[in-house]
């Protein structure tokens, strides 16, 4: 039998309830989290969005009692009763609202349900694809909750921070035409003009520089952006980015922002008080000591340059990538002598899985190398070796031989997997750092022809203006562009944009664009700075990055209340889906069959 809401209204949330209500009349309501029938006594643990508390129902409360023994879990009700303190053997810690109970009065069924395909138990998980099915469900989760709840403070202490220096928040259309930022572009067809497309944004990069050009000055947005890519554990194919833009500005001044900003929402939502400013390392140094552009510095591990050790070696892995133009570097793992074979085999297969070709291991044991590659290489290079990496009695050197770039990514990753292995990344600390200077433009070997490293719309360092004149430096021309990276982490990116159509003409030549299709794709835009475009720039933070690092979450999915799997799905909604041959016909499309 369900009851009728009607006349009902709560006076607390259950999660709310301690002992400043003591002896008062409460109505709360919620979902049965879980029901103890102890013979005489039937105790509910009742929940809602504010938490649980435990209720009572006596069963000389002959009515209520009754409609106790048919409720099951997650069966909606409400009671009316009194708050009493629990006895002290009862109380319960681990709950907030442990020292009280409410006795029943009276209880009303508001609705049912059969047993839930899923347990609503953060230790109990049922496989990840049933509980996106049922994410509404899922998203009853205690984790899961508390972690939705911090995006919204988040966002609110966002919005707090921006407004307060003078920002506007203007929405953008999602309805748009490509603005790439290296992903494919998701589309639209368009049902009144046939065979044509809108794009979804991937970013709204083009329209707030228009925004400035426009002369909002100060322009953010919580903006949803659309990218067709290879998903990760930190990518999702729509996500959310705070998009910030500002004229007249300078980088020093975004860095400013945006530290006082996290400082914010840390302090606000974390209690916690991030040291400022944060450190800042050139894209080359992060590269050279770390192996990547967003490195983990919640621990030491630095990387090792040894091509000048072996620029004679016999050993031909090492002389042959130094005679193919590579590099050779190392990285010593602390105390890791001890690796067995299987641990070294399988640090190798991750060199390999990161597209290497192998990983070369010594030891370090009573002042001189031993086992792995040790026998290759002279006592000259053993003692340089030691001394450049300034290796320890016990320690294990890896050694990788490959192209700048790949020797990189290998002790990257090894990097990593060792500090993981080691225990040596501490839990609660958030280390952010600026990247710097990255290069404007990477050759694509593949295609042959130069892309943005990192973005179209950048300018270049002052001093390296000139240099978009001449071919032999194009590789060499650094950007006013950089990233915020935290934990390893890559949270934000932005840069100092082109305002001036002669230099962003340059950069579009030199990314080899047609005449016809720089017209079609970016003619608008181009055309827009040449009418009196300020200096501008921005940043973008991603909001999900963001809210994965402040409540740790282990997956961009925890973070959204409605995601998508790594197949670009949603279990849910079944999208995407087929659609009617009518709506085919009506968009004027055809199936390639
Ligand atoms: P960028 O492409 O680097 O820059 O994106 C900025 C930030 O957005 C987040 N992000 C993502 N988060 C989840 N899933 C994804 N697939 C995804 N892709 C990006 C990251 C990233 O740091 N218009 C520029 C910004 C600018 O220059 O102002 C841009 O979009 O946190
Ligand atoms: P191989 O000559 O392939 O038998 O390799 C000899 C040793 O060098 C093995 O320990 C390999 O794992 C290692 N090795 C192979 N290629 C590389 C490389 N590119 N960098 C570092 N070590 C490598």
């Amino acid at each position: 039998m369900i009851d009728n809401f009607e006349n009902l209204t709560r006076s607390h949330y259950c999660g709310a309830l301690s002992l400043a209500q003591l002896g008062q009349e409460v109505r709360i309501m919620g979902w049965v989290h879980k029901r103890r029938d102890l013979g005489g006594l039937i105790f509910i643990d009742l929940r809602d969005v504010q938490g649980l508390v435990q209720v009572i129902i006596p069963p000389e409360n002959q009515s209520a009692f009754f409609k106790a023994e048919k409720v099951r879990n997650e069966y909606v009700i409400a009671v009316r009763g009194m708050v009493q303190a629990r006895s002290a053997a009862n109380i319960n810690k681990n709950l907030a609202t442990g020292e009280v109970e409410v006795l029943v009065s009276e209880l009303y069924v508001l609705n049912d349900t059969p047993p839930l395909p899923i347990q609503i138990n953060d230790l109990a998980l049922a496989d990840e694809d049933l509980r996106l099915t049922y994410r509404y469900l899922d998203l009853r989760r205690e984790k899961l909750q508390s972690i939705i709840r911090m995006r919204h403070q988040i966002t609110k202490a966002i919005r707090e921070y921006l407004n307060e220096r003078d920002f506007y928040e203007i929405e953008t259309p999602v309805l748009v035409k490509s603005t790439p930022e290296g992903a494919r572009d998701y589309l639209v067809p368009s049902r009144i003009q046939p065979g044509k497309f809108y794009a979804l944004p991937q970013s709204p990069q083009m329209l707030k520089q228009l925004l400035m050009i426009a002369g909002f000055d100060r322009y953010y947005q919580i903006a949803r952006c659309f990218r067709d890519e290879d998903l990760r554990a930190d990518r999702q194919p729509e996500f959310t980015q705070i998009d910030i833009e500002l004229s007249f500005v300078s980088q020093e001044q975004i860095f400013e922002l945006l530290e006082g900003m996290m400082a914010h929402l840390f302090r606000e939502v974390l209690h916690l008080e991030l040291p400022t400013p944060f450190p800042r390392l050139s894209y080359y140094d992060a590269m050279n000591r770390f192996g990547c552009d967003k490195p983990d510095l919640r621990f030491a591990l630095e990387l090792c340059e040894l091509s000048d050790v072996f620029k004679n070696s016999q050993f031909q892995v090492f002389s042959s990538a130094l005679t193919n133009g590579g590099v050779i570097k190392g990285l010593v793992i602390p105390q890791a002598g001890v690796f067995s074979r299987k641990q070294l085999d399988e640090l190798v297969g991750l060199a390999r899985h990161v597209g290497g070709k192998g990983l070369a291991f010594v030891k370090v044991q009573g002042g001189s190398l031993e086992a792995g590659i040790s026998k290759f290489l002279s006592p000259e290079e053993s003692q340089a070796l030691l001394n450049r990496c300034q290796a320890r009695d016990g320690d294990l050197v890896a050694i990788a031989a490959d192209s700048f770039e790949m020797a990189c990514k290998i002790l990257s990753a090894i990097r990593i997997e060792a500090a993981s292995r080691l225990k040596l990344i501490p839990e609660d600390t958030f280390s952010f750092v600026w990247i710097t200077s990255f290069p404007l433009f990477s050759f694509n070997s593949e295609h042959k022809r130069w892309e943005p490293a990192h973005h179209m719309f950048t300018l270049p360092k002052n001093e390296h203006i000139p240099w978009l004149d001449d071919p032999a430096k194009t590789g060499d021309i650094q950007g006013q562009l950089y990233d915020l990276v935290c934990n390893g982490m890559e949270l934000s990116s932005g840069s100092i944009r082109c305002h001036r159509y002669d230099l962003q003409k340059k950069i579009f030549d030199i990314l080899g664009f047609s005449a016809e299709e720089l017209q079609e794709r970016f003619g608008f835009f181009l055309e827009a700075l040449k009418y009196g475009a300020p200096p501008h720039g921005g940043i973008a933070p991603g909001l999900d990055r963001i809210v994965m690092i402040m409540s740790k979450a282990d997956s961009i999915r925890d973070v959204i209340a409605f995601p998508k799997t790594l197949k670009a799905t949603d279990l849910m909604l079944n999208a995407p889906d087929h659609v009617s041959e009518e709506q085919w016909r009506e968009l004027n499309l055809k199936p390639i069959k």
